[in-house]
């Protein structure tokens, strides 16, 4: 077996390629909205939602400890996937205390394995819908996290107008990404990515955010030890993006 699992995983790794290929010339002209679903939706079906999972342990540990959770924090976690920040934010609020974690992601079969995984939380629900159009109401969440996913948005400002709107006055964002101009590193492996992406520099995201109407933006780089092969493709640093909604005038 020792010889033969590489051979078995090449092949393996060939035969999801060329599925990939194949449902792309199908769909190469749909809406992004529905290239997004059936991508995230393919990556679920082949396992990728968990390999991601694993990858983002780290970051995703580092984000929700920078964010310092109150028990009755309402939290989104904007493109969730499988839900692994879901439900280590869930874990973290105390339950009978108010708290609550919603994700919300625009792939349906990604939602379907994250409910799994987080049945037996009580303080955890899920959406399907885009970022772009948050289907939630104004002004609820005290807190967004959104873990690598920021570059998949087409139109960035409108999202963060959209993060403007759902979470109340002084309520904070972190947004978590690896791939920025600033590590070409972590540049390499966009090129397998088969949406468009949307990239930017430290500087420019902390700009966006401020003409975008943020206080307090601050972005930091995070460093950690990389370990597993989808850490050292570029997951062993990240920019964490920080904001706060204004309050209300008096
Ligand atoms: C790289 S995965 C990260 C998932 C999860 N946050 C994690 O760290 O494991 C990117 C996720 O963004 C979601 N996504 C991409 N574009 C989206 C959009 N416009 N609106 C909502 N979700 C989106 C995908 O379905 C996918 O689950």
């Amino acid at each position: 077996m020792g010889k033969l699992w590489p051979k078995i995983s090449k092949i393996r790794f060939r035969r999801t390629r060329f599925k990939l290929t194949m449902l792309w010339s199908r769909v190469r002209k749909k809406p992004l909205d529905v290239r997004l679903r059936l991508l995230f939706n393919f990556w679920a079906e082949n396992k990728r939602g968990e390999q991601m999972e694993r990858g983002h342990l780290s970051l995703t540990e580092r984000t929700i400890q920078r964010m310092g959770l109150f028990p009755d924090d309402r939290i989104l976690d904007l493109a969730c996937g499988e839900g692994l920040a879901t439900r280590i934010v869930a874990e973290g609020l105390l339950s009978g205390r108010g708290g609550s974690v919603l994700g919300v992601d625009i792939s349906d079969e990604m939602l379907r394995r994250a409910q799994n995984k987080s049945s037996h939380l009580q303080n955890v629900s899920f959406v399907c819908g885009s970022a772009e159009s948050i289907p939630l109401q104004d002004g609820f969440f005290t807190k967004v996290l959104s873990v690598e996913a920021f570059y998949y948005f087409e139109h960035q400002e409108r999202v963060l107008d959209e993060l403007l709107r759902v979470l109340a006055p002084t309520g904070w964002v972190f947004l978590a990404i690896c791939h920025y101009t600033d590590y070409p590193e972590s540049l390499d492996f966009v090129d397998q990515l088969q949406v468009p992406v949307h990239i930017r520099s430290a500087a420019e995201y902390k700009n966006m955010m401020q003409r975008g109407g943020w206080e307090q933006v601050e972005v930091e780089e995070l460093v950690w030890d990389s370990k597993t092969r989808m850490q050292r493709a570029g997951h062993d640093r990240a920019l964490l993006l920080i904001g706060q909604r204004p309050g209300v005038q008096q």
